[in-house]
């Protein structure tokens, strides 16, 4: 059985997923790699250091996650750490009026019903006093949305997916971190800023090794550590 500390990290095969892993690799942690793809996952394995194994995960497959998670037990034990960091976009569809309900359903899947299908799967693997973090968004403060400037996306057009799964997300970490606040399990959501990723093309001003920070800040928070937060590099971002 696996003495040293472990964590899991969903779409670690590249972007902000990866560079948590390679932290908490350096860190000490035994570091499982999910990733969908058994190609892109070898491949982001090749590229960490450290106690790292791949776990295979779609996050919108619910037998796939619940056999990941019998296979985590059995080779390590138990988890000390989650973070639900996988997470797409969807495309220009989610506007209001575009008739994209099929791709707001996509986005929900992996934004939201994604990180339950993963944290259902992971619960019974959960140490006392472990940590779960979500990567979410600012994008899905309902202050930000509502800002008279238009908020973060004001020179884009409304979107019923993206921001509002990520707005779900936060309710999501809020009614986890009630339920397992008993155990000791501190359960927060963060915004990673604006990163270069393949997510936005690469546009941002950050790099994933410095969204991953705060990440990893929020995996090794000490028992006193906040729950049911929402913060970025700032501190505490409104609802
Ligand atoms: N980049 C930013 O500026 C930014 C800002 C705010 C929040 N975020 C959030 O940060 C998180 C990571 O995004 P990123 O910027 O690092 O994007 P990324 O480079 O596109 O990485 C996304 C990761 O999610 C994985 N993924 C997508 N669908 C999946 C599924 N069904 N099952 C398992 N994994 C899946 C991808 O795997 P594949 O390679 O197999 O597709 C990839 O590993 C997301 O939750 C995103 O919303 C990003």
């Amino acid at each position: 059985m696996n003495e040293r500390r472990t964590a899991l990290v969903t779409g670690a095969n590249k972007g902000i997923g990866f560079a948590i892993a390679a932290q908490l690799a350096a860190r000490g942690f035994t570091v499982l790699v999910g990733a969908r793809d058994a190609t892109r996952r070898a491949a982001a394995l090749s590229r960490l250091t450290g106690d790292v194994h791949g776990v295979e995960l779609d996050v919108t497959d619910e037998p796939g996650v619940t056999q990941a998670a019998k296979e985590i037990r059995t080779r390590f034990g138990a988890l000390d750490v989650l973070v639900n960091n996988a997470g797409i976009t969807g495309d220009g569809t989610q506007v209001p009026g575009s008739g994209g309900l099929p791709e707001i359903r996509r986005v929900f899947d992996v934004n939201v019903f994604g990180v339950i299908t993963v944290t259902e799967a992971m619960l019974p693997l959960l140490r006392p006093g472990a940590r779960v973090v979500n990567v979410s968004s600012s994008v899905g403060s309902l202050t930000d949305m509502t800002a008279p400037a238009g908020g973060s996306l004001a020179d884009m057009p409304a979107m019923l997916g993206y921001p509002v799964s990520k707005t779900a997300l936060n309710a999501v970490t809020a009614q986890y971190a009630k339920h397992l606040r008993h155990q000791g399990i501190l359960v927060n959501a963060i915004c990673p800023g604006y990163v270069a990723t393949d997510l936005n093309g690469n546009d941002g001003p950050r790099t994933p090794d410095q969204a991953a920070t705060l990440a990893v800040h929020m995996a090794t928070l000490g028992p006193d550590g906040p729950t049911a937060a929402f913060v970025d590099d700032n501190g505490p971002i409104t609802w």
